[in-house]
């Protein structure tokens, strides 16, 4: 029974789909010649001179679609062998200048098509409209027939669609922000919506855009690697953990396990976010960690509460081993420049360095255990290098001295030669003077 209704749902759907479709199919789409000719369609709106009818024709030439071979049917169905208005006849399939969910099903007849798709590129991804499905964007398409969400056109300007790898294209990494930005930057488009237009402009002063633009760091976030490409994800509390995770696994694992993680979900406070923020992420430093001032456990803690009490001792821990560690490198420094050979003390101080990083990130536990076993080997291995230090600058020290006694043995053994010559010189010269 459960059987049959589940092929009648399907056949169901097929036909759905069948007569949603515009009835340009895939697979006559699928045999179009590798280059095509120039068609009626774009012929006719070249010659139009109006902007609107000719600047997507002109735009084409440049696009994956085109250079797949595909015309302006594959999207707008038409006969592209009329010579005259005919061409553009409903009974031709032609639909005209597609809108809202006609757009998602004009771009989903292909890319929800794995058979199809697979001619083409295999690797592609056909889950796009799905994803879009689920995400904010779709369901207020669906449900509340919202005209002013994202639809597939929005965010791939269509007639100049590129892979998201060609740095023209609007889904480039360093091109998303100003894509989404379009919309969520511009309050007077949002003013009908209860949240803020600063995620574009609070992004581009964050270490990920930096990261990324300065640094070239094509793997730092953009929009849509944290909200998902067709997911626009509702942001969670829970979700954002899974976000930065993807990336951050050493301090998701630990906050994971700690006391806030289930305190901040019961308070309903965005996970990483409650001490980064979630688009203007800053870079970090020791000042964050403590219980007075800026220290951000200080928002929530105070000194003589038990967090307090941990952000304090944690925060002396960090200081203590960054004290000694910029200790023991300036010293090792003075001895490198007076000439001393000191490359192995340094090249171990480089492990304290690596200690100090680790106890950075082991603070997300939240307890003192993990940070203090991070810095009390760092430590160790800093006044070790240390130490070295002290000794090559009294082997130094001790060289000098050496230096001055033996240049002043030798003045005056010089002296004392010179005395010498004088003294064995006198007599003969009284001597000539006398005969
Ligand atoms: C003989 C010239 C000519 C040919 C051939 C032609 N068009 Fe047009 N097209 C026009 C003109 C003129 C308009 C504007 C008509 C209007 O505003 O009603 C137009 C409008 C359009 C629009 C915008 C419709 C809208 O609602 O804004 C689309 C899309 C379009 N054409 C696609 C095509 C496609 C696809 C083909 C080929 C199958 C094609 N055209 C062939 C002249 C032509
Ligand atoms: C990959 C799909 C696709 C292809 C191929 C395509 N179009 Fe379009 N076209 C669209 C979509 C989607 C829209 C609606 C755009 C929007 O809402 O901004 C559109 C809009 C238009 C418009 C209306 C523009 C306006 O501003 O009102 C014209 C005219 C047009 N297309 C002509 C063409 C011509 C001519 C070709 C071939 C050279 C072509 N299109 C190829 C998807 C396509
Ligand atoms: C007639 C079928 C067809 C239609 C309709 C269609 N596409 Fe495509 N699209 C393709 C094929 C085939 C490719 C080439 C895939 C490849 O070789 O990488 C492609 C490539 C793309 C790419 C680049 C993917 C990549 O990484 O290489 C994007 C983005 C894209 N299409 C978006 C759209 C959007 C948005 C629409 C609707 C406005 C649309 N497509 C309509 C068939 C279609
Ligand atoms: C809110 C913006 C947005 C909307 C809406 C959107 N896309 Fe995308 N799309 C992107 C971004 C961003 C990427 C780049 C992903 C990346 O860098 O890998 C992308 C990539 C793609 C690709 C390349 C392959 C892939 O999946 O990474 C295809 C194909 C594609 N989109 C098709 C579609 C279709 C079809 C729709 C409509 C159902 C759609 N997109 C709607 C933003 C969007
Ligand atoms: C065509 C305009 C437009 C574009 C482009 C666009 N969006 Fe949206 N987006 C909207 C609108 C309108 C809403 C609905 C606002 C709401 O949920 O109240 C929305 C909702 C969202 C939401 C849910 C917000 C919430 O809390 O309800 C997220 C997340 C989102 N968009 C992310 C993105 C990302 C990421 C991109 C780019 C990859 C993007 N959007 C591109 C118009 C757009
Ligand atoms: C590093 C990850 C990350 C990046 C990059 C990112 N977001 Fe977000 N975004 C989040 C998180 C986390 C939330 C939810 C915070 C919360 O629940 O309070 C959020 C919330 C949102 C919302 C809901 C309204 C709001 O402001 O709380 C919108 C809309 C949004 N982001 C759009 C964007 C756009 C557009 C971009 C690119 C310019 C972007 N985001 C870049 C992580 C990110
Ligand atoms: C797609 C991968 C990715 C995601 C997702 C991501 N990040 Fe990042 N993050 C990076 C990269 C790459 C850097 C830059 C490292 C550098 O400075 O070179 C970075 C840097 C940072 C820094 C600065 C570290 C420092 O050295 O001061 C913080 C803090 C941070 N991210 C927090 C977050 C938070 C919180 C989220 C989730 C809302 C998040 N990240 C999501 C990749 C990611
Ligand atoms: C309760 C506050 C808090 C929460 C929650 C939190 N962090 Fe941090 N995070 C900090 C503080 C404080 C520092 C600075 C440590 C230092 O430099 O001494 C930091 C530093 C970092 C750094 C830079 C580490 C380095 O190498 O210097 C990254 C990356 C980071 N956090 C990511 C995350 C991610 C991802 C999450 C969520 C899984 C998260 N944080 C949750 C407080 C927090
Ligand atoms: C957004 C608010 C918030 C921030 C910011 C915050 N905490 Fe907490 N913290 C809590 C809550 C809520 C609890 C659980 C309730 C409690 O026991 O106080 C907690 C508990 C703790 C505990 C366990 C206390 C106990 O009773 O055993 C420690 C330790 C702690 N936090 C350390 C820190 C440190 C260190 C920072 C800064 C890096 C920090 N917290 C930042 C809210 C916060």
């Amino acid at each position: 029974m459960r059987r049959v209704a589940a092929a009648l749902a399907i056949v169901l759907a097929c036909a759905l789909a069948a007569s949603a479709a515009p009835p340009a199919p895939a697979a006559k789409a699928a045999t179009a010649p590798a280059s095509p000719r120039p068609d009626s369609c774009v012929t006719c709106h070249l010659e139009t001179g109006d902007d609107r009818l000719a600047g997507p024709a002109k735009a084409y030439t440049d696009d994956i679609h085109r250079a797949k071979g595909f015309g302006c049917t594959a999207c707008h169905g038409g006969d592209p062998n009329a010579e005259g208005m005919e061409a553009m006849d409903p009974a031709k399939g032609y639909i005209g200048k597609p809108a809202g969910a006609r757009i998602v099903q004009v771009c989903g007849r292909c890319h929800a098509d794995a058979r199809f798709m697979k001619q083409y590129n295999p690797s592609l991804r056909v889950d796009q409209v799905a994803e879009y499905e689920s995400s904010v964007h779709g369901r207020r398409l669906r449900e509340l027939k919202d005209p002013k969400v994202a639809t597939c056109a929005s965010c791939h300007a269509p007639h100049g669609i590129r892979p998201p790898s060609d740095a023209l294209s609007t889904v480039h990494p360093l091109r998303v922000a100003d894509t989404c930005g379009r919309c969520h930057a511009d309050a007077k488009y949002m003013a009908s919506y209860k949240i803020p237009t600063d995620q574009r402009d609070k992004y581009k002063k964050s270490v990920h855009w930096n990261a990324m633009s300065a640094k070239g760091d094509l793997s730092a976030p953009t929009c849509n690697d944290c909200h998902g490409n067709h997911g626009a994800a509702p942001p969670g509390v829970n979700w954002v953990g899974n976000v930065c995770g993807q990336c951050h696994t050493v301090m998701a694992e630990l906050f994971g396990k700690s006391v806030h993680a289930k305190a901040f979900t019961q308070m309903g406070v965005p996970g990483c976010a409650a001490c980064h923020d979630n688009h203007d992420i800053r870079p970090t430093g020791d000042h964050m960690v403590g219980a007075t001032g800026d220290a951000v456990c200080a928002s929530c803690h105070n000194p003589d509460d038990a967090g307090g009490k941990t952000a304090t001792t944690m925060r002396g821990l960090l200081d203590a081993l960054a004290g000694e560690w910029d200790k023991a490198r300036g010293l090792l420094e003075k001895a490198e420049h007076a000439g001393m050979e000191v490359s192995q003390p340094q090249f171990e101080l480089s492990s304290a360095k690596d200690a100090l990083v680790k106890a950075r990130a082991a603070i997300h536990a939240f307890t003192i255990e993990p940070v203090k076993a991070e810095v009390d080997g760092g430590l160790a291995i800093a006044r070790k290098a240390h130490a070295r230090g002290v000794r090559a600058l009294e082997e130094l020290r001790f060289r000098r001295t050496g230096l001055v006694v033996s240049v002043v043995i030798i003045v005056a053994l010089i002296g004392g030669l010179l005395l010498k010559i004088r003294y064995l010189e006198r007599p003969r010269a009284a001597g000539t003077k006398s005969s």
